[in-house]
């Protein structure tokens, strides 16, 4: 490092709090810090101005109905369409501009850019061509699609016909598809034939097909080619019930489909994410809140206009690209960027080339790919020019300091603001974060709860604990992108998000609180630092993963007696999965059985949850009543003092296993 360089980090690093430049003040979408006081005073009816952002059928009568929590309703009885909002009311002034701008990983391919016109195009041909097939109102599509522009077109024209979408991580394994068609009697899937991976084609229907065999009820599948002839090696043949989008789609040239009045209310969507127990929530999203909440946070937080490039590096398949490449950005008639590969092919520095080519004016990503960034060397963004970023975001998980400090210096040149955005799949967009043309920053800690938010961190009995203590995060009032219950499981709904902290048996919504299982602490200026997740979930480079869902992948494995699964520190990944194994007798610890149990959490889950250690133990410890303690196995994974043992039935185990884990 330079002179300069290590005067600069040692500034930086003595700096804990952080303004944003005038010039970002000055032309920011929202500037007035009245807006906080504003929204309290004016609660619920504030929200009026998230839905004022969008161009409704039928005005809404009432902004909030609250009179049977947790079953809030968001601006009822209004009725629209999100297709319309992120498409054709666009088009008299920005037909003709970007809507999508997509990046392919192969450096040598056109990318494609989708004009608004050409999107509500397509949109319209995919929402004839889905008709064609059989989709009628409220039935659920499944999408199985890798950063492909044809997914937000499948989505889009889902939106337009009234079919909530669910969308599946390309990432996943076929079992993970097979879990959720099946949980949402999903009759339709979109897919596609493969994609690319650091060069190389990649077989995706393989997986899907594999997928489909696991669902129990008759499908009708469309199959998007990627490859082209690319893909010919894998010598795919479409079954009876499987249709090729293209041909579906020049059979629908031209076609126009009028948008369907959606209810407020109507599901948009429904996303599948891990809890503590081993089956997937179905997390139920719905059209008019939602669209609000991430149209208003879009425009407030990640201050976009109309004229920028608005980069999210997020994959559709999670919620933050529904919320912030999809929806947010479209609804605000902006250009979105799309990259379907990696950060690091054919270089280290294919981000950042990317931002330079297309002059991408706001970059949102997670604390693992900064981290990766900061441990491949600034020479890569140095490479390029960045001068066109005027804003940063993170999500996912917490970020460093270290990490956000670099983030700010070297992606933007100390000239753009960062906005660490804390919020879940469950609420649908943002609800802790630093308003970026108000409030300065401060690395490590997320900020104030956005304006109209009553979060609270509390102790066990639900009391606010002192600023700089360790407590729990709760949500005191509904929010118009809250989900409204886990699909056709109201009762799983309570269980999981209010019974901690609300009196169940009340109508009075004052005695509903939302959990969303963090652990989080808030300083006296009320900005709140999150701790992370307090139930058995991991968060591993930005993915949520139940422990539950490995540790039953791992228990399927023939040979497997019980296995526990924990997160174990990582630099880059935040967390790693560490998992914990007992075999079963004249089973051998062998290195081949070891490879057997990563393939079997792949095939189970996806590589996402792969184990980056699989540590083979003569047992674990428990508690009397027979619970695994999971804080010592982090403890022992992370190298730590362990906690205490003593309400453990055989507190012997825990040396055997740090001797068996270090090796000795
Ligand atoms: C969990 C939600 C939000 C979209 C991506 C993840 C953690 C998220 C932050 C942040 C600290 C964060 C929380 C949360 N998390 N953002 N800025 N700081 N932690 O969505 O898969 O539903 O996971 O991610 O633990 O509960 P998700």
């Amino acid at each position: 490092m330079s002179d300069d360089d290590v005067e600069l980090e040692a500034r930086l690093e003595e700096q804990e709090v952080f303004e944003p430049s005038e010039e970002f003040v000055s032309q920011a979408n929202v500037s007035d810090a009245g807006i906080y006081e504003e929204f309290d005073e004016n609660w619920p009816e504030c929200w009026e101005q998230a839905a004022a952002l969008l161009d409704w059928e039928e005005e809404y009568d009432r902004v909030l109905d609250d009179s049977n929590p947790p079953f809030y309703e968001w601006f009822t009885d209004g009725t629209i369409n999100a297709s319309t909002n992120c498409l054709d009311r666009h088009l008299d002034e920005r037909g003709d501009e970007a809507a999508i701008e997509w990046v392919g990983e192969p450096v040598d391919e056109d990318n494609v850019t989708l004009t608004y016109s050409q999107l509500h195009e397509k949109v319209n041909e995919a929402a004839a061509a889905l008709r064609d097939l059989g989709v009628g109102e409220d039935d659920v599509v499944t999408m199985y699609m890798p950063m492909i522009p044809e997914l937000p077109v499948a989505m889009l024209a889902c939106a337009r016909i009234g079919a909530p979408h669910s969308v599946v991580f390309a990432g996943f394994s076929a079992d993970a598809l097979a879990t959720r068609m099946n949980a949402a009697d999903s009759e339709y899937l979109v897919t596609c034939d493969g994609y690319y991976r650091r060069g190389d084609p990649l077989d995706h229907l393989d997986k899907a097909n594999e997928g489909l065999a696991g669902v129990d009820h008759d499908t009708e599948t469309v199959v998007v080619d990627r490859l082209g002839p690319n893909g010919d090696d894998f010598g795919h043949d479409l079954a009876a019930d499987q249709h090729d989008w293209g041909e579906l789609m020049a059979a629908n040239e031209g076609a126009t489909v009028e948008p369907v009045d959606r209810d407020a209310e109507d599901m948009l969507f429904l996303m599948y994410t891990s809890g503590t127990t081993g089956q997937p929530k179905g997390v139920k999203h719905t059209t008019g809140g939602y669209l609000s909440w991430v149209t208003w946070t879009s425009q407030a937080v990640l201050d976009i206009k109309p004229e920028d490039t608005y980069f999210c590096s997020a994959d559709i398949g999670w919620i933050t690209g529904h919320s912030y490449i999809v929806y947010g950005p479209l609804a605000l008639g902006t250009t979105t960027m799309m990259y379907e590969g990696t950060p690091d092919h054919p270089d280290r520095d294919r981000l950042w080339e990317i931002v330079e080519e297309y002059g991408a004016t706001q970059l949102y990503t997670a604390p693992t790919a900064i981290r990766a960034f900061m441990k491949w060397g600034k020479q890569y963004p140095e490479r390029h020019d960045l001068s066109s970023l005027r804003l940063l975001g993170t999500v996912g998980e917490p970020i460093n300091p270290r990490a956000w400090k670099w983030y700010y210096s070297n992606i933007g040149d100390e000239e753009c603001p960062v906005v660490d955005t804390w919020w879940q799949t469950e609420t649908g967009g943002m609800m802790v974060t630093t308003l970026p043309g108000v409030k300065d920053m401060k690395p490590g800690s997320a900020g104030p709860p956005l304006p109209g938010m009553d979060i609270r961190i509390v102790d066990t009995n639900g009391d606010e604990v002192e600023p700089g203590r360790a407590g729990y995060l709760t949500v005191n009032k509904p929010w118009p992108g809250m989900l409204r219950t886990l699909y056709k499981n109201d009762e799983r709904f309570i269980e999981e998000y209010w019974r901690e902290y609300s009196d169940v048996d009340s109508d009075d919504p004052d005695d509903w609180v939302y959990f969303p299982e963090d652990g989080a602490k808030i300083d006296e200026d009320g900005y709140i630092t999150v701790l992370g997740r307090v139930d058995d979930v991991i968060n591993v480079s930005g993915h949520r993963l139940g422990t539950m869902e490995i540790e039953s992948a791992i228990v399927g494995v023939e040979g497997v007696a019980e296995a526990a699964v924990v997160g174990g520190d990582h630099e880059v990944k935040g967390e790693a999965v560490y998992a914990y194994v007992i075999v079963e007798e004249g089973q051998e610890e062998s290195e081949a059985f070891r490879q057997e149990i990563v393939k079997g959490v792949e095939d189970a889950i996806g590589p996402i949850a792969r184990p980056e250690q699989v540590i083979f133990t003569p047992a674990l410890p428990k508690t009397r009543s027979g619970k695994i303690m999971r804080r010592l196995l982090e403890d022992i994974a992370n190298d730590e003092e362990l906690g205490d043992t003593s309400t453990l039935r055989n507190p012997e185990v825990v040396e055997d296993i740090r001797r068996v884990v270090q090796g000795d």
